[in-house]
């Protein structure tokens, strides 16, 4: 969370495993297959069934450098339901009034829709909100990726200043003395209600939410008439510019940190290095600000954009990229073919996990 800037690892962060911890004994397969009626068994390698770049209607085998989600995930739902329902708790924020959802709504894509989120009275929130949407397949997490697995950042959250402003042994009582709350605790958990099980049961509601039926990994699986043409070429220029050096694998980023500001200095990098939620001690310039490269899925629902929510349209956030990631000015027609291709990501919750 915001509070992460504090310099919590000074070593460069490694890549963290896509799952972090095994699942429950009682496994619930969340199917999406009412969406993707017919496509269900398709193959899940990177090794996908996908039109040629010159998109020639008969599907060849090539390597693409996005992978679509899968089209379910073995979750408990037990602690799935728990975790949602912890989530849009205020008690987790020991009497601030603030709940994760204050921060995290559907309407906005699973962010909070503000250029800077709210924070708490007296301690303000210093950068845009990131969403949630498959988070589960970041490898690091928050601007500065200095976070390495979601149970990390759910536990650390609970206590920072800026977002939920809580105590751990606060939370902890309140809830335990809540008999339906602890109740559910127990039917999920032996030990009942403790630090690491509200942990667990965050994560474990927050890797249901996957979104596996948009149109590009519709695409991907061999639907070719899932996007349009502009999206197809949209698609095209996003890897021929090099958009897909940074932004790739599943989530289309979140795997990996990168400057802001490769070529000049971005408007919104105001501190160099000291910028608001960017990396300290990551190893990789000591004069630039550094970032986790974000995951671009649903990211036309995410709006404003970057860590300071300077950029308000997603085809102003593709024209800065161009220019302070790749060194180049790119036409208005590259833009608004990239901007078709960036919407095709957005998919909706998997239907099970969303009523
Ligand atoms: C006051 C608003 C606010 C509240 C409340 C809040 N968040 Fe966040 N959340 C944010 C902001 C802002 C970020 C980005 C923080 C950063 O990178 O430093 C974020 C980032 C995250 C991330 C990282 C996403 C990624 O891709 O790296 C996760 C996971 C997350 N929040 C989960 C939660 C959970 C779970 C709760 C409740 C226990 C919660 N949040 C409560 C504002 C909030
Ligand atoms: C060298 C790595 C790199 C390249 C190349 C790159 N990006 Fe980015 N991208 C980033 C980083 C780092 C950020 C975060 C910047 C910030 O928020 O301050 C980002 C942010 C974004 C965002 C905003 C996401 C959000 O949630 O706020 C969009 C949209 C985006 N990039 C699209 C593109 C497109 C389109 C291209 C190609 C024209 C591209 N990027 C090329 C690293 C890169």
């Amino acid at each position: 969370m915001t509070d992460d800037l504090a310099g919590l690892h000074a070593a460069p962060p490694v890549r963290a495993p896509l799952v972090g911890r095994p699942w429950g004994t009682t496994r619930l397969f969340i199917m999406a297959a009412a969406f993707l009626s017919g496509l269900a068994g398709t193959t899940l390698s990177s090794d996908l069934e996908v039109p040629t770049s010159g998109f020639a209607s008969s599907p060849t085998k090539v390597q693409e450098p996005i992978s679509p989600l899968p089209l379910s995930m073995p979750l408990d739902e037990g602690k799935v339901r728990l975790g949602e329902r912890l989530f849009a708790d205020s008690r987790l924020s020991s009497g601030n009034g603030i709940s994760c959802a204050s921060c995290h709504m559907p309407a906005f894509g699973m962010t909070d829709g503000r250029s800077i989120s709210s924070g708490l009275p007296g301690y303000p929130g210093i950068t845009n909100s990131l969403t949630i949407l498959n988070v589960g397949f970041n490898t690091q997490f928050s601007w500065s990726g200095q976070t390495l697995s979601l149970e990390e950042q759910a536990d650390k959250v609970i206590e920072a200043k800026r977002t939920m402003g809580g105590s751990w042994e606060e939370v902890v009582a309140t809830l335990s003395g809540d008999d339906s709350v602890a109740a559910e605790f127990k039917q999920n958990f032996p030990d009942g209600v403790t630090r690491k099980n509200i942990v667990d049961s965050l994560v474990a509601y927050e890797k249901s939410l996957i979104t596996p039926n948009a149109p590009f990994d519709r695409y991907l699986r061999g639907e070719t008439d899932a996007i349009s043409e502009d999206a197809k070429n949209g698609y095209q220029i996003f890897k021929d510019y090099g958009c897909v050096s940074c932004h790739q694998g599943i989530n289309v980023g979140g795997n990996m940190m990168q400057v802001f500001g490769i070529f000049g200095s971005p408007p919104s990098i105001t501190k160099g290095a000291e910028t608001a939620g960017s990396a300290h001690g990551s190893g990789i310039a000591d004069d630039k600000p550094v970032f986790r490269v974000p995951p671009l899925r649903n990211v036309a629902d995410t709006a404003p954009y970057f860590h300071d929510g300077s950029a308000k349209s997603l085809s102003e956030a593709i024209s800065l990229m161009a220019t302070y990631q790749l060194g180049r000015e790119i036409s208005d027609d590259d833009v608004s073919k990239l901007e078709s291709f960036l919407k095709s990501l957005s998919g909706d919750v998997s239907p099970v996990l969303s009523d």
